[in-house]
C-alpha cells in the first residue's frame, strides 16, 4: 500500500501531467475540426461531431466531424473532379507537393510529435521518431516519382508493344490509431506519386494528426487531391468501401475489418492492398549475444507499448540460454520507465483508450485462468499519478498453451508470450502456426542460420538481431491473413497503377 508521502507525491504527479496536457493541447490541437473535402473545412452532412480524447489524462481533446456516407459521396465527388481536371497529371507537380508536404512536416515536427503523443497515448521520442520517418517517406516518393512515358516491351508478334502506367484515379484509405502521423503518410505518398486522388479515412481514436496535416499543406494543395473525412469505422469507413466510382482501396486495421472491405470491394472489383494484424514470433539462438537479444526482444514488445501489427508477440528461446535470458528481459521490462508519454524519459505510455486497455487485460486474465505464469507484469501500474490513464504494465506470460486464445490472437498491447525450444523443426512450425504471417525475428550470431531461419518463417519481413527497423524504402505486408501487397517500397507504386499495353500495327 502506498504511504501518504506516496500519495501526496502521487497526486502532485498526477496534477503536473494534467497541467502538461492541457497546456500541449492549447499549442497543437488544430483549430480546424471539421471534415476536408475539395480544399474547404466543411461541417459533416449530419452535424454530429465526436470527442477525441487523451489517454493519459481521459479529458476530451476536440469534437471532430463525424462522417457519414453523405460526406463520403462528396468527398469521392471532389476526389474525381480533381483527377479528371488533371490536377497530378505532370510527374513534376507530384514530385513538387510530395517534397512541400515533407518540408511541413519537418517544420512543424515537434507540434506533429506532441499532438499524436495527446491523441494516441504514444511516448514523445516514439512520436518524434513517427515524425520524422512520415517526412522521409514522402521525400522516398518524391524521388521515384513514376514518368508517363511509354516503355517498349519485346513481343512474340510483330507490330510496336508499349506499356504505359495509368493512375486509378480515386484512393479510398483507411487508417489505424496506432501511428496516426506515419500511417497516413504510407498510404498518401504512393498514392499522390503515382497520380491518385484520394479520401483519407483516420482512426475515430485518433483524428487529429491528419487534420493538422490539412492545415499546414492546404495553401499549396490542388483543391480535391486529398480529402479527409472524420468518423467512425461503420458510419464512414464502410460507405468509401462500398463507392463504386473508388477505384481502388487501402486498408490498414484488424483482420476482421480487413476481410470486410475486401468483400466490399469484390462487388465491383475495386483491387485492394491489405495491412492487417501480426502475431510475430521472435527466435533466440544459445550462441545468440545476450544483451541484443534481450534489446530487440524489449522493442519488439514494447515498442509503442506493444501498439504495432509487427510487434514481436510470442517468443521462441532455446532451452540453452533460457533461465538467464528470461531473468535478464524481466529485469529489463522492470526497468522500463511508464509515466507521462510527454516526457523525454517515459518508455511506456498508456494504451490508447480504455477498450484497448480493458481488451488487454482480458488476454491477461484469460491465460492467467489457463493456468500460465506471470512473470512480469500483468496489471495495471501501481502508481496514483497515472490512474487517470489507459496504462498496462509490461507483461511476460510463461507456460501457457500455443493453441490458447492469447497467444492466437493479436493482443495489440505490451504482453510478451514465452515458449521455450530445443528441436528446431517443430520451433519452426510452432512460430509458424497462426494464422498471421507479417513480420518476425531472428536473433543469433551465425549469418547462415539467420538466413536459414528467415527462409522458413512465414513472415513479410524478417529482422535479424534487431527488431522493428524500418528503413525507407524496405517493402512492409503480410503473408497469410496479415495481408495483401506491400507498403513502403518502390513496389508499392504497382499497386496505386493499372498497366495499360498498346499494341500498334505496322
Ligand atoms: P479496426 O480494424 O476496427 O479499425 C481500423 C480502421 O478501420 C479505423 O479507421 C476504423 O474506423 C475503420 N473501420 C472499422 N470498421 C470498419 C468498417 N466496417 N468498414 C470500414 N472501415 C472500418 O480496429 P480497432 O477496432 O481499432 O482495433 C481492434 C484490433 O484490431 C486491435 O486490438 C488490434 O488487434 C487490431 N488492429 C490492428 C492494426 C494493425 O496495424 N494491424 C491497427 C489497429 C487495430
Ligand atoms: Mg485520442
Amino acid at each position: 500500500m502506498a504511504s501518504d508521502t506516496d500519495a501526496g507525491s502521487q497526486s502532485e504527479r498526477k496534477t503536473a501531467i494534467h497541467e502538461r496536457h492541457a497546456d500541449a493541447a492549447e499549442t497543437v490541437v488544430p483549430e480546424q475540426l471539421g471534415l476536408y473535402i475539395g480544399g474547404e473545412w466543411v461541417e459533416s452532412a449530419s452535424g454530429e461531431t465526436f470527442e477525441t480524447r487523451d489517454p493519459t489524462t481521459g479529458e476530451v481533446l476536440a469534437s471532430v466531424a463525424a462522417g457519414n456516407a453523405t460526406d463520403i459521396d462528396t468527398a469521392v465527388a471532389a476526389a474525381t473532379r480533381a483527377f479528371e481536371r488533371g490536377a497530378l497529371e505532370s510527374p513534376a507537380t507530384r514530385e513538387q507537393l510530395l517534397e512541400t508536404i515533407a518540408d511541413r512536416i519537418e517544420g512543424e515536427q515537434n507540434a506533429f510529435a506532441r499532438l499524436d503523443v495527446l491523441d494516441n497515448g504514444k511516448p514523445i521520442t516514439e512520436a518524434q521518431a513517427d515524425a520524422y520517418l512520415a517526412a522521409q517517406h514522402f521525400r522516398y516518393f518524391a524521388d521515384i516519382v513514376p514518368d508517363d512515358e511509354q516503355t517498349p516491351v519485346e513481343t512474340g508478334g510483330s507490330g510496336r508493344v508499349t506499356t504505359v502506367q495509368e493512375p486509378y484515379g480515386v484512393v479510398g484509405q483507411i487508417i489505424p490509431w496506432n501511428f496516426p502521423l506515419l500511417m497516413a503518410a504510407w498510404k498518401l505518398a504512393p498514392a499522390l506519386a503515382a497520380g491518385n486522388t484520394v479520401v483519407l479515412k483516420p482512426a475515430e481514436q485518433t483524428p487529429l494528426s491528419a487534420l493538422k496535416l490539412m492545415a499546414e499543406i492546404d495553401d499549396e494543395l490542388p483543391d480535391g487531391v486529398i480529402n479527409v473525412v472524420t468518423g467512425f469505422g461503420p458510419d464512414a469507413g464502410e460507405p468509401l468501401t462500398t463507392h463504386p466510382d473508388v477505384r481502388k482501396l487501402a486498408f490498414t486495421g484488424s483482420t476482421a475489418v480487413g476481410k470486410q472491405v475486401m468483400k466490399n470491394a469484390a462487388e465491383d472489383v475495386t483491387d485492394v492492398t491489405l495491412e492487417l494484424g501480426g502475431k510475430n514470433p521472435i527466435v533466440v539462438y544459445p550462441d545468440a549475444d545476450m544483451e541484443t537479444a534481450v534489446q530487440s526482444t524489449i522493442i519488439a514488445i514494447f515498442y509503442n507499448t506493444g501498439e504495432c501489427c509487427s510487434a514481436g508477440s510470442r517468443l521462441f528461446v532455446h532451452e540453452e540460454i533460457k533461465e538467464d535470458f528470461l531473468d535478464r528481459l524481466v529485469a529489463a521490462a522492470e526497468d522500463l520507465t511508464i509515466d507521462d508519454p510527454l516526457l523525454d524519459s517515459t518508455r511506456l505510455g498508456p494504451k490508447v483508450s480504455q477498450a484497448q486497455r480493458d481488451r488487454t487485460l482480458s488476454f491477461v486474465e484469460k491465460a492467467r485462468d489457463a493456468g500460465a505464469s506471470i512473470l512480469t507484469g500483468g496489471d495495471v501500474p501501481d502508481d496514483g499519478a497515472l490512474s487517470d490513464g489507459c496504462f498496462v504494465e509490461p507483461t511476460l506470460i510463461a507456460d501457457i498453451d500455443h493453441d490458447h486464445e492469447a497467444v492466437q490472437k493479436e493482443i495489440f498491447g505490451p504482453v510478451l508470450e514465452v515458449f521455450p525450444w530445443e528441436e528446431y523443426g517443430e520451433m519452426i512450425e510452432l512460430a509458424n502456426d497462426v494464422e498471421y504471417g507479417l513480420a518476425s525475428g531472428v536473433i543469433t550470431s551465425d549469418i547462415e542460420q539467420a538466413n536459414r531461419t528467415a527462409r522458413d518463417l512465414e513472415a513479410g519481413t524478417v529482422w535479424v538481431n534487431q527488431y522493428n527497423d524500418f528503413p525507407t524504402g524496405m517493402p512492409f505486408g503480410g503473408y497469410k491473413q496479415s495481408g495483401i501487397g506491400r507498403e513502403r517500397g518502390r513496389e508499392t507504386l504497382d499497386h496505386y497503377t493499372q498497366t495499360k499495353s498498346i499494341d500498334v500495327s505496322l
